[in-house]
């Protein structure tokens, strides 16, 4: 959370300091702000709000240094206030932050007590006072930052500037940074999709790395001062091209890419010959090796996790557990030696879930990263990465990064029951080919969006609050297809189990609530349609989706009914095909209700903090 561009130049830096930020603010929107040092003095403008009242304040009074920060912010401490906004200066010098510092109470105590006067109610503004202190007792600023380090606690990725030196300095821990190498002049980023349109020269600082960037040279420093050498990787910048392409918006550009992210995706884990899942070159224990897959994740990614629990216990016949990272790190799990961890994410940022797969590697599990940034922390952390190829992300719902997730799960799953030998070759085969049928069946769904944008409009975007309820794989796309509409359109949602509802939901039922009940047409499906039946007779709105033979099934149709007929589907590819619909309904009841579709009140795509 929270994205940091730095650049040191010979050249004006303020407007691309400015783009940088625009395309980190997937990483928060809440403010955002810009210093750059003239003549040996700093001068920052900042804004309350999304980047481009930043823009306006820059036009109107525009900065001509050639070294410079900018910041743009997802709030932890402190309102989203122009006042709390990055960079926050002091006439010595100025800081971007990202991440928390956990001793910040204690250090503004200690130096209030020393005279300091603090101006906001930010934990950053405790590392500006720390690092004055400092300069006071005369250090350098390269001796009072490293002394201010070893006094902070928590995450954190820094950038400061210091009045009347030509530097800018940066330092890591916990928290990603990058060093960006130009031709005469220096980067500073939260990741590599920052810097992409400056270089595709790369250095990644390790853990508790800090740096001196000047316009033509870098040194790295680790924790304890000693110069040290980080290598340099080159990355292609055209992995990170961020357009609309003509779509109202990337929610909409990314729903619609799914065809061919998925088909992607699939064939990297096919081996081209026998068309049997591949992924060998993962270095993956065989499963006779380790009793138990940990599988650990946040959000939506948690969701794919619970969907693989049903595929890996199903297909391969082997012991799964599902955590949520933030509970999974605290928790205490008894991890047996040799285990396998495997850790979603889409950004591989992901505080909880980072922390999670360090927890697991130090009490000696296999970790494996499915990400779908190939230059994240968790990917560098792992022990073994599996790719998803759903390309950059950049609406905050997770949507193509998700259905990428879980055919890579779906496909491991198939490979770990060849392994177990609880499925032949030939069984294999059939699941694979009905999974290469997905990205076409996708794309016939997406001819449909206008139905759905029509249910939106006429079912959901006036209530309240929404039900969906569904079983076996289904289940947990309840909970996704909900958490999608909520994190959009506002509305209060929640996902059950269809056999959980006569036990406490079903008193929530009146004629106001609509309840999506999600019900292919397999082993559950009568089960299910009793549950939609339940809930019909207390009086709810009911928008069934199932497939041609389940609505054959359905005889009550009233007005109380929208029954929504998808394409037949199989355990594989049910999840996968109703995670369309799901998002469709959400997007569009957010569209209906002008919500702000990409870019959702309160949340920020990376959650790089606890
Ligand atoms: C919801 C959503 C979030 C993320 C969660 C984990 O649409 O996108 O719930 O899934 O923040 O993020 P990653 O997958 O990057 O670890």
């Amino acid at each position: 959370m929270c994205g940091i561009i730095g650049i040191t130049s010979t050249k004006p830096v303020t407007q691309r300091i400015v783009d940088g930020l625009k395309r980190l603010e997937y990483r928060g929107y809440d403010s955002a702000g810009v210093a750059t040092l003239e003549s040996g003095h700093i001068n920052t403008r900042r804004s309350a709000g999304k980047i481009a009242n930043l823009q306006s304040v820059v036009d109107a009074h525009p900065l001509h240094g050639h070294i410079g920060i900018g910041h743009i912010r997802w709030a932890t401490h402190g309102a989203p206030t122009e006042n709390n906004a990055h960079p926050i200066s002091n006439g010595k010098l100025s800081i971007v932050h990202n991440g928390i510092i956990e001793n910040f109470a204690q250090l503004r105590e200690q130096l209030t007590a020393k005279g300091h006067v603090f101006h906001s109610q930010t934990d950053t503004e405790s590392i500006v006072h720390l690092i004055t202190d400092h300069l006071d007792h005369g250090s350098s600023p390269k001796e009072a930052l490293h002394k201010a380090l070893n006094q902070l606690e928590g995450a954190f990725a820094i950038g400061v500037l210091f009045e009347g030196h030509d530097l800018l300095l940066g330092a890591r821990r916990g928290s990603p940074l990058v060093i960006g190498v130009g031709e005469e002049e220096m980067f500073l980023g939260s990741d590599a999709l920052g810097l992409a349109p400056y270089t595709d020269r790369l250095i990644y600082l390790e853990e508790g790395d800090w740096v001196i960037l000047k316009s033509n040279s870098y040194q790295i420093y680790d924790h304890n001062a000693a110069p040290i050498t980080r290598p340099i990787v080159h990355i292609p910048t055209d992995n990170f091209q961020i357009a609309k392409d003509g779509f109202a918006h990337f929610m909409l550009k990314e729903i619609h890419e799914q065809p061919s992210v998925i088909g992607q995706s699939l064939s990297n884990v096919l081996d081209p010959c026998s068309r049997l899942p591949s992924f060998e070159g993962l270095n993956f224990p065989q499963v006779n090796a380790f009793d138990t897959i940990n599988i650990v994740a946040c959000g939506t990614s948690h969701y794919a996790a619970m969907v693989a629990k049903y595929w890996l216990e199903g297909l391969a016949h082997l012991r799964v557990n599902v955590d949520m990272a933030s509970e999974f790190r605290y928790r205490k799990p008894t991890l047996i030696s040799n285990d396998i961890c495997l850790f979603i994410s889409q950004s591989g940022e992901t505080a909880d879930t980072l922390a999670a797969l360090k927890h697991a590697k130090a009490h000696g599990q296999f970790c494996i990263a499915l990400v779908n940034v190939a230059t994240s922390s968790m990917a560098r952390e792992a022990d073994a990465v599996i790719l998803t190829d759903a390309g950059v992300e950049v609406g905050v719902a997770s949507t193509k990064a998700f259905t990428c997730q879980l055919i890579v799960l779906a496909t491991l799953s198939l490979a770990l029951s060849l392994q177990t030998k609880a499925s032949s070759p030939e069984q294999v085969t059939v699941h694979v080919e009905a999974l290469t049928h997905v990205p076409t069946l996708m794309g016939q769904l997406l001819t449909q969006t206008e139905t759905y944008s029509q249910i939106a409009r006429k079912w959901l975007m006036g209530a309240k609050d929404i039900l969906y309820i569904g079983r076996g794989t289904l289940f947990p796309m309840a909970l996704e297809g909900a958490l999608k509409l909520k994190e959009l359109s506002y509305i209060h949602a929640e996902g059950f189990p269809a056999g959980e509802l006569k036990h406490g939901p079903i008193a929530l039922i009146d004629q106001d609530l609509p309840v999506i009940v999600l019900a292919p047409h397999d082993h559950l499906f009568d089960k299910t349609l009793s549950n939609a039946f339940e809930v019909l007779a207390r009086g709810a709105r009911v928008i069934l989706l199932t497939d041609t033979i389940g609505a054959k099934k359905i005889t009550q149709i009233n007005d109380h009914i929208i029954v929504i007929t998808l394409i037949e589907t199989t355990d594989l590819t049910a999840p996968l095909l109703y995670a369309l619909p799901l998002q469709l309904l959400a997007y569009y009841t957010a569209l209906h209700k002008g919500t702000d579709v990409d870019q959702p009140r309160n949340l920020a795509k990376s959650v790089t903090v606890e």
